[in-house]
């Protein structure tokens, strides 16, 4: 049967896991995306979400026919999926938006980057045929991400009867940035994203850089801003299962009756986690009253590392973690807990737990671990929150802010929060809350299809 609401997003919500035996299991998505849109087609029951198969075994569960509903998932060749996730979308376009160059040595466009694009297309073609097939006559359809930046395009011209919006999770990057890219490349994208009705951001920083980018091209598309914010109800039920109960009394069994300094994030390069190591470094040096006196509990599980750029920077992470451990670490007192596990229940623990929360990326789309901490800490945290964060746009009154690149000023705005009296604390961890739940994910979902379809 045809379908009125389709989701297009490179990953889906859920993948498959292949045991010893032959058998095929199906486990939860990661990442913010999918969390966001799971909640929010939970509610959808119609919907139908169009994703890649990511690996062997999801490859395998398409070509058994094994399927869940409201989900179809491409069997895209290994190598054009390759190049497309890892080398183009994840080391191109990631980069270009979050601005991640090293750029005395990238990017570089060369005659393998044009292979890579031409496996990008093909790749973002095989959603718009998917797509064109499944849908209904004048359906909805909502393309998520850089990964799909060419589908509306391809899409409006396969099915010109639909209602098409397309949605960017992360940040746009700035004219410059995209001006970096070939000039029939960003043609080439800027052309597929203007295929859609409607281009929506979380923030209306990203929507303008989109605009100045598109330049008088954006005239027939329409821009808009949902910023994607969290289910308070359904957060807060998470946070208070017995499994986080445990993960808790476990943390606190480590930190005793030391302060708190939080970080939760998937290992990459844009959410900054080396400065923050540094700035925390530099706020045991600067106040050393706080040795002894504070644990930084730091998750970051690992991601992509099918890129050689980040299995470097996980390194990093774990060898500043380790000096900072070893220069002021005592035999009752380790300065730095790093967690590489991507283990949610014990991050809901450190939220609860969190007395300060350091959000400090470079460059982020929006952010929901700024929008988690202030509804699941117990006793309200101080928030110290990057200007770079999309999430800064809403939480910045009642946050400590920095500039991402300022170590020092960040270890400042630590000390800040470590020492923010406690009412105060918790007024603002209560109008921090607010702003986070005044957008929850089925409210995201539906603003969008009503700014889509006008129903
Ligand atoms: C960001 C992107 C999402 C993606 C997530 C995880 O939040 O905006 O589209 O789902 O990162 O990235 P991954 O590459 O693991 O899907």
């Amino acid at each position: 049967m045809a379908s009125q609401v389709l989701v297009a997003a490179n990953r889906g919500p859920l993948s498959y896991v292949l045991a010893e035996d032959g058998s095929l299991t199906a486990r939860r998505g990661g990442g913010g995306l999918v969390s966001g849109l799971s909640a929010a087609l939970a509610r959808q029951p119609e919907a139908l979400w169009i994703c890649a198969a990511l690996s062997d075994a999801d490859r395998e569960a398409v070509r058994r026919g094994v399927a869940e509903p409201g989900v179809r998932m491409l069997d895209i060749d290994p190598g054009t999926y390759d190049d497309a996730y890892n080398g183009i979308a994840n080391s191109v376009l990631w980069f270009t938006h979050h601005h991640l160059y090293d750029i005395p040595r990238e990017p570089v466009f060369d005659a393998r980057f044009r292979r890579r694009w031409d496996s990008y297309t093909a790749y973002n073609d095989a959603f718009a045929e998917a797509l064109a097939q499944e849908a209904a006559e004048g359906a909805a359809v909502l393309v998520q991400d850089y990964h799909l930046a060419l589908v509306p395009g391809a899409l409006r011209a396969l099915r010109p009867d639909l209602r098409i919006a397309h949605f960017t999770h992360t940040p746009w990057a700035s004219p410059e940035f995209l001006g970096m890219l070939p000039d029939d490349v960003r043609a080439r994208l800027l052309n597929g994203m203007l295929g859609a009705d409607l281009v929506g951001f979380h923030t209306e920083a990203w929507a303008r850089a989109f605009r100045a980018g598109a330049g008088a091209a954006a005239a027939g598309t329409k821009t808009a801003v949902f910023p994607l914010g969290v289910d308070g109800d359904d957060l807060r039920a998470l946070a208070r299962r017995p499994e986080v109960d445990d993960k808790l009394a476990g943390l606190r069994a480590e930190v005793g009756d030391r302060k708190t300094i939080v970080r939760v994030d998937r290992t990459e390069l844009s959410k900054n986690i080396l400065r923050g190591l540094l700035a925390y470094r530099e706020l045991l040096t600067t106040h050393p009253e706080w040795q002894h006196r504070v644990v930084h509990l730091a998750s970051a599980y690992p991601s992509r590392q099918d890129l050689e750029v980040y299995r470097a920077y996980t390194a990093s992470v774990r060898e500043l973690a380790a000096e900072i451990n070893a220069e002021f670490g005592t035999p009752d007192w380790q300065p730095v807990l790093v967690s590489v596990e991507d283990d949610f229940a014990r991050s809901l623990a450190a939220y609860r737990l969190a007395d300060v929360a350091l959000v400090n990326p470079v460059r982020d789309g929006m952010n929901l671990v700024a929008k988690e901490i202030p509804v699941v800490s117990e006793a309200g945290c101080a928030l110290v929150l990057s200007t770079g964060a999309g999430a800064y746009e809403e939480l910045r009154a009642d946050a400590l802010t920095v500039n991402p690149y300022d170590v020092s000023r960040t270890a400042e705005a630590l000390h800040e929060a470590l020492t923010m009296p406690a009412p105060e604390r918790a007024e603002r961890t209560k109008r921090l809350a607010a702003a986070s739940t005044a957008l929850p994910p089925s409210a995201w979902f539906e603003a969008q299809l009503k700014a889509l379809t006008g129903r």
